[in-house]
């Protein structure tokens, strides 16, 4: 499986972007663990874009862009840095730079697969398109479904899959995404979650022959293509992906 940059913005641009603050005009609660936080800004972020989320003495973290305008985060309650900014409230401010990296391409008709928090990239993804995609949504029970809502209120057609069969269909997600290919073939499989379920999702649009766009997740310190730490596969992932397109083709140059 060869792994490519399906849509760079700014190409392998490494100009330092320095952080700028926002406020927090909204929190939102989406699950017993995650919180949707709006700021007070706005970017060109395309979905599948990130953006590194500073607090000041704490640390920073890269997050993908739940939307753009405004700037919308959903973040799941996991550490230190994602729990501190659990307790940011309304006016309290945030330091963020970007959009950095690779968003989807996704032309044509499209069926969208998110687990956990990687549902968030694909709620903006659907409302961006013109066309309703088809999408599911996949978590570990009930209690960790993410944003379907959203996703039906933006004019999907949401399935649901959880492992224990607390809601939807139970077992893995790619089980529903294969059913609904061969209802009806998708051009392209777009997936964000964690990296068992991208090799899953890789693996079947490898079977079927169609093409994927998978977010990937890595260690990232700089996000701009400098320190090296989110190398995954002989790609760096802050400005080669993180959405990378899966081929069946031998592995191109994108280092
Ligand atoms: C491109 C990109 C986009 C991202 N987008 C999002 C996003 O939209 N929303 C979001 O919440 N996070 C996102 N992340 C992850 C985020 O950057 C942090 O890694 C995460 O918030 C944990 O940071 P922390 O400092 O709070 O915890 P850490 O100290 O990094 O982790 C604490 C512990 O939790 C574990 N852990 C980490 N993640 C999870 C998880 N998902 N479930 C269970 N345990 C976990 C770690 O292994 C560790 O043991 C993204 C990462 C990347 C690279
Ligand atoms: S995070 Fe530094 S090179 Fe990617």
């Amino acid at each position: 499986m060869a792994l490519t940059a399906p849509h760079q913005v700014g190409g392998h641009d490494c100009t330092p972007r320095m952080p700028r603050v926002a406020r927090v005009v909204d929190v939102r609660t989406e699950n017993y663990r995650t919180s949707t936080i709006t700021l007070d800004v706005s970017t060109d972020a395309i979905p599948g874009q990130f953006a590194m989320l500073w607090l000041p003495g704490l640390d920073e973290k890269p997050f993908s862009f739940m939307g753009a305008d405004p700037l919308r985060f959903t973040i799941a309650a996991v550490g230190p840095f994602s729990r501190a900014v659990h307790q940011l409230v309304v006016g309290d401010r945030i330091w963020w730079r970007g959009p950095f990296g690779t968003g989807f391409e996704a032309g044509g008709d499209l069926i969208l697969a998110g687990g956990g928090y990687g549902v968030a990239p694909l709620l903006f993804l659907a409302r961006v398109r013109r066309s309703a995609p088809r999408v599911v949504v996949g978590a570990r029970t009930s209690d960790d479904l993410l944003l379907v809502d959203d996703l039906r209120a933006a004019g999907a057609d949401v399935h649901v899959a959880t492992e224990d069969g607390s809601a939807g269909s139970r077992g893995l997600l790619t089980r529903v995404v294969e059913r609904l290919f061969d209802e009806a073939p998708a051009d392209v499989l777009c997936a964000c979650g964690p990296h068992g379920m991208l090799d899953a999702v890789a693996a079947l649009a490898a079977r079927k022959g169609v093409r994927a766009e998978l977010a990937w997740e890595a260690y990232m310190r700089c996000g701009i293509g400098i320190c090296g730490s989110c190398e995954h596969k002989g790609a760096l992932l802050c400005v080669d992906g993180p959405v990378l397109s899966a081929t069946m083709e031998p592995q191109s140059a994108f280092i």
